[in-house]
């Protein structure tokens, strides 16, 4: 073996993946018991609707490097993401638009007007000078869309009021005042053709790499624990930097997730993918649809039956899955006590977004796994 990966979320099977067609042997572990990380999904069994087991996974970049690669292992359908948000039992598009404004003051401004309009709103606070969240996103938006379609869906997804968040959390609030509501702007996007388990397979379909699922590298029963392969092999290391260093400077704090997943006998619950609830009375922060991610499998998929997920957010425990870092004032200080700990590992790689403490979408992932391996590993 000349690499181990511990971890096989997109980081790890792309260094492994490079590495494998590099000709080096390596051996990837990871503690769950399939492939692939968060990214993963599953068949629904009693519909055939795939599933993102932990939570919706849209691809999008702008980055050619990355598009090349991934359309190695799979095609992408043309799915544009759009979300819609529920306030008050009435319906409107994401992000903030001239559709979303002028449904909401029931008019028909103009760009220019809206932007007038907004601007005048947003006077109350220069967010620059900002003490809290709260404040930030008035001088961002102004108060009444503010009130609508950010207060309560933030103090659900913190389980806390935006009073008493910092005004970091959000450097800016991005209104369109065109009727484009597409999610992203980046140059590609959409699903992976066969699925996001197909795709992950793929990348391992490589003599070189041997992949053991349900090993924890923590665990010293097994043969590739920390204790007995570190200082014996170059280690790329995906797993929550914190929990490496046995906490020594502390937990880092995560957001969490619950999934409540149902089959319902419906054709189509609710006409889109991902639906936002907006406001205060409704526990979960939104409810995804999976049918609509893939309507070019609509002859496949069953016309009476459909599958939905309400999300709901919490702070995570350490037996948690950590989802979104918290980055707190406190968090800065630990991760910056880990980094040093991090140099001090000599041939310990520690990549993606647990390894690094920061939220990053998967083809961000991709991307700084495939600098690692041409900047660091390639040569080693
Ligand atoms: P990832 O978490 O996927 O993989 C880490 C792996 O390490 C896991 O499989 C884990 O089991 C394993 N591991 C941890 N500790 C271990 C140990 N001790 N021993 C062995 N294995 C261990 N991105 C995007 O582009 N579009 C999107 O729509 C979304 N949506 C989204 C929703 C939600 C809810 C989340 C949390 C994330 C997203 N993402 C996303 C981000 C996407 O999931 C992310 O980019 C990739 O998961 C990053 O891959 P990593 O390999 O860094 O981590």
């Amino acid at each position: 073996m000349d690499l181990l990966v511990v971890g096989s979320g997109l980081f790890g099977l792309t260094v492994a993946e490079r590495a494998a067609s590099a000709g080096r042997k390596v051996v990837i572990i990871d503690r769950r018991d399939h492939l692939g990380g968060n990214a993963y999904s599953v068949t629904e069994p009693a519909t055939g609707i795939e599933v993102h087991r932990y939570g919706a996974h849209l691809f999008h970049t702008s980055n050619p490097m990355v598009w090349d690669y991934v359309n190695r292992f799979t095609g992408f359908t043309d799915y544009v993401h759009r979300v819609f948000t529920n306030h008050e039992g009435i319906v409107y598009p994401l992000p903030i638009n001239l559709g979303t404004i002028n449904q909401f003051f029931r008019a028909a401004y103009t760009p220019a007007q809206a932007r007038a309009l907004v601007r005048e709103l947003a006077e109350e606070f220069d967010p620059k000078a900002a003490s809290n969240l709260e404040e930030r996103a008035i001088g961002l938006v102004g108060r009444p869309l503010y009130e609508a379609f950010v207060r309560d869906y933030t103090a659900k997804q913190w389980q806390t009021d935006p009073r008493d968040l910092p005004s970091e959390i959000i450097s800016r609030l991005p209104v369109r005042y065109t009727y484009d509501s597409r999610y992203f702007n980046d140059k590609w996007e959409g699903l992976p053709v066969d699925g996001y388990a197909a795709w992950l397979e793929r990348m391992v379909e490589n003599s070189n790499i041997e992949v053991r699922l349900g090993v924890d590298f923590f665990d010293e029963s097994q043969p590739l624990s920390r204790k007995a392969t570190v200082g014996q092999l170059p280690i790329v290391y995906t797993g929550p930097v914190d929990r490496y260093f046995d906490y020594s400077a502390g937990d880092l704090a995560w957001r969490t997730l619950d999934f409540e997943q149902e089959v319902l006998d419906v054709a189509d619950f609710q006409g889109t993918s991902v639906m936002n609830y907006a406001d205060a009375e409704v526990p979960y922060t939104r409810i995804h649809e999976f049918k609509h991610f893939h309507p070019e499998r609509a002859e496949i998929y069953p016309r009476d039956r459909t599958v939905i997920m309400r999300e709901y957010s919490r702070f995570a425990s350490r037996d948690d899955e950590p989802y979104y870092p918290v980055n707190s004032p406190a968090d800065r200080a630990s991760l910056l006590a880990y980094r040093e700990l991090m140099d001090g590992e000599r041939d310990v790689y520690f990549g993606g977004r647990l390894g690094t403490y920061q939220y990053l979408d998967m083809h961000m992932a991709i991307g700084s796994a495939l600098t690692l391996w041409t900047n660091r590993l390639a040569s080693h």
